[in-house]
């Protein structure tokens, strides 16, 4: 039953694109898949491979009901390769081959593009795996541990779609490229993962939550730049994945918000009325609001990075060529080519942080990114209500642009959060101020104790306000085998 809506489970990966009928596909997917399980039991989840966990898995990919939930072991997932339905008689949405069906092969011209696009892609989802691998140890409750590790398999998942385009349109080079996602490692000197964020430490929940909430935010950013992709098979592989992604972020977005919650419950309980009063807010085995704030500042400086230099000449051959168009193309009114459009992008000039206007073509990145900083923003709003119904006089913010950036126009220049540039002897003295500290670190780590009663959670934390599949709040999300 290819490309249907139903998903064939009855091999050894569960696809909805024929793989049945592609025995050459077939064969290499199922050559990769025991180095996948190598990968995933060295590099998954640590001390948790034997516990029956309550996890989602896709059966469909219709919208309506594309899940089903039930006790799974994390080895025996069905990490499947699931493509959305086909839209009937799909063009390219924009760039110089507007309006032209979309492409059902990978067109010669743009054959290395696409590759290196689904390898960066495709890199950052066992990435994460292997940062977020120690977290179980020290999980705040049975529903987060199964969150973290619907999370984890799901990564898998989004590396499963990229290995399925790989093999399947780019041959050997493909299938090369698939064995390297598997070797590269985050955090290794000698073999790191490609990005930066990537290769960065998730040392504790707080940075999981961050990091869910903010770096995912990019994949879906990314995503949706992909999923309008004029090769379809990319386009349908990235909507899918879409669906899966949107549990992440509100993994993240919620889980802050119960931190955030649980602070503010704590502080009241406890008269306390200056959320700067950190030693009295941490006696209290919460976690302070400044120190949200200097995670938030951390985490989104990072994930800017992610989106690439401002002015880009790649960014603008990709959209050119149909291969990566904007966020929501659709929706946008203009000319979808952009070739005497401009748009406008913050530039460090002389020491001076100036607004410029550049042909748009270039500023694709940024744009990106600008879009990014919009979705982000909400999530933040959200964070800030609870503050405020709690009535406490202190709003989380994002940092300006510049601040704590390491790739694009401001890598070259200090920057407060608010986007005072700083000479480098200023941000020394007040590089505490912004970023988490030592001594954060050192409390955040003997915070996190693991709870494992169901129904129970860590001192640091809100309960959610349902539970996963309308379970209920004594559910036992996670089966630990002793
Ligand atoms: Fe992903
Ligand atoms: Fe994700």
């Amino acid at each position: 039953m290819p490309d249907g809506i139903d998903v064939d489970y009855d091999g050894l990966i569960p696809n909805n694109v024929g793989l049945a009928d592609d025995p050459r596909l077939k064969k290499a997917l199922e050559t990769w898949h025991p180095g996948y399980i190598d990968w995933w039991m060295d590099m998954g989840p640590e001390g948790f491979q034997d516990a029956e966990v309550y996890l989602r898995t896709a059966v469909s990919v219709d919208p309506k009901g594309w899940a089903k939930f039930g006790f799974v072991k994390m080895p025996d997932y069905k990490w499947g390769v699931l493509l959305a339905p086909a839209v009937e008689g799909r063009t390219i949405p924009f760039g110089k081959h507007k309006g032209e069906p979309a492409w059902q092969e990978v067109p010669g011209e743009y054959r290395a593009m696409l590759r290196r696009l689904l390898v960066i892609q495709g890199d950052t989802e066992p990435a994460s795996v292997e940062q977020q691998r120690h977290l179980g140890a020290t999980a705040p409750s049975l529903y987060d541990l199964r969150n973290l590790f619907q999370v984890n398999v799901e990564e898998g998942r989004h590396l499963w779609a990229m290995v399925y385009l790989l093999q399947k349109y780019f041959g050997t080079q493909g299938r090369e490229e698939a064995e390297d996602l598997l070797r590269r490692r985050s955090g290794h000197q000698d073999n790191p993962r490609m990005l930066g964020a990537f290769n960065e430490r998730t040392p504790d929940w707080l940075s999981f939550f961050m990091f869910t909430n903010f770096t995912d935010r990019d994949g879906k950013m990314q995503l949706e730049a992909l999923a309008q992709s004029g090769f379809d098979p990319l386009s349908r592989t990235c909507r899918f994945m879409l669906t899966e992604e949107a549990h992440h972020m509100f993994v993240g977005e919620s889980g802050v918000a119960r931190i955030v919650e649980r602070t503010c419950a704590a502080m009241k309980e406890a008269g306390i009325g200056d959320p700067h009063d950190t030693a009295r807010v941490r006696a209290l085995g919460v976690i302070d609001l400044p120190l949200i704030q200097r995670k938030i500042n951390l985490h989104y400086s990072l994930t800017l990075d992610l989106f690439g230099n401002e002015i880009s000449t790649n960014a603008a051959n990709a959209f050119n060529a149909g291969i990566k168009g904007r966020f929501r193309e659709a929706k946008l009114e203009d000319d979808h080519q952009l070739v005497d459009a401009t748009y406008p992008v913050l530039r460090c000039i002389d020491g001076k942080l100036v607004e410029q206007q550049v042909p748009a073509l270039s500023a694709l990145n940024m744009r990106l990114r600008d879009d990014y900083i919009t979705d982000a923003a909400g999530g933040v709003r959200r964070w800030n209500n609870v503050i405020e119904r709690a009535g406490f006089d202190f709003r989380l913010t994002l940092p300006h642009q510049a601040h704590n950036r390491r790739i694009g126009e401001f890598s070259a220049v200090k920057a407060d959060t608010l986007g005072n540039l700083l000479t480098d002897a200023e941000w020394e003295v007040r590089r505490d101020e912004f970023l988490p500290t030592a001594a954060d670190a050192a409390f955040i780590a003997e915070l996190m104790q693991p709870v494992h009663t169901p129904g129970a959670f860590a001192s640091w934390i809100a309960p959610p306000k349902t539970g996963i599949d309308s379970q209920s709040g004594d559910f036992e999300y996670v089966k630990i085998s002793e």
